[in-house]
């Protein structure tokens, strides 16, 4: 082979060395990084377990809607308390009393009095002065209001507003008509646009109180709207309901409608 030749060989083999060597240098020091950066804010590489936040499914066959040791005792028009039922743990309650404490009305379940007191407590720590207006009525006091009702506006008008006796909340010991220290909107709609009113819509949950009987619900639950009458059926289910669309128990718990007796 011409010594030209050979050179010329010898300087392609080193140009084309050098070119392949340039390419392995500039890999391992310009395109691979130095430092692990994988696990910088900006770069996910690992896929997150998707976490299970989804809160347990509430239970709604917790309790008992036909018991009367229950708190979700549902009672209407079509759902009425024993004959006779008197609760077994009545006691005056040591909150702002409408009327003496030694007549019947202002007396309450044990069970529902804790939250009772803690409710009235809330209230006045934010300046509303709460009144217990008519807990626990016998089957015999509620008999009276009924028929006094039915005298004065016909048995027609007294069926949307007052229950007949054997089916009034009243008597389970669980439910009360607030009211406020004037007395003013006593029964009547307008107690939901004072303090007293706006406040137990907004907070009485938190206590365990639902209002029984809302605005628009007459078909479902037999009753026109009174903003004043709370319910005790524990914080659990009150708070359930107060996130829920369905704002009656026969609705929560899907029961038939209760528009009149059966
Ligand atoms: N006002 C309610 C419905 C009652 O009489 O029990
Ligand atoms: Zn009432």
């Amino acid at each position: 082979m011409p010594k030209k030749l050979l050179i010329l060989l010898g300087v392609i083999i080193l140009a084309v060395s050098l070119y392949f060597g340039w390419l392995k240098f500039h890999d391992v020091f310009t395109e691979i990084p130095l430092i692990n950066t994988s696990n910088s804010e900006n770069e996910e590489t690992v896929t997150p377990e998707l976490k299970d936040e989804a809160p347990a499914g509430f239970d709604k066959t917790k309790y008992a809607l036909d018991k009367s040791a229950s708190p979700w005792w549902v009672v209407n028009k079509t759902r009425p308390l024993p004959a006779g039922y008197v609760p077994a743990d009545l006691a005056v309650p040591d909150v702002r009393l409408r009327l003496a404490d030694s007549e019947e009305q202002m007396k309450f379940s044990k069970s529902a009095t804790a939250d009772l007191i803690a409710m009235f407590k809330a209230a006045e720590a934010d300046d509303v002065q709460l009144v217990f207006g008519s807990g626990y009525r016998s089957e015999a006091l509620q008999r009276q209001f009924y028929n006094s009702y039915v005298a004065q506006d016909g048995k027609a008008a007294a069926d949307r507003y007052s229950a007949r006796p054997g089916t009034s909340e009243h008597q389970t010991g669980l439910a009360f008509d607030a009211t406020s220290v004037s007395q003013n909107c006593h029964l009547e709609i307008c107690y939901a646009n004072l303090p007293e009113g706006m406040w137990l819509a907004a907070n009485a949950h938190e206590y365990g109180f639902i209002l029984r009987y809302p605005d628009g619900k007459e078909s479902i639950t037999g009753y026109q709207y009174e903003p004043w009458h709370l319910r005790w059926v524990g914080t659990e289910l009150a708070t359930e309901m107060n996130n829920s669309s369905a704002k009656t128990l026969e609705e929560f718990f899907g029961l038939p409608v209760a528009p009149d007796y059966l």
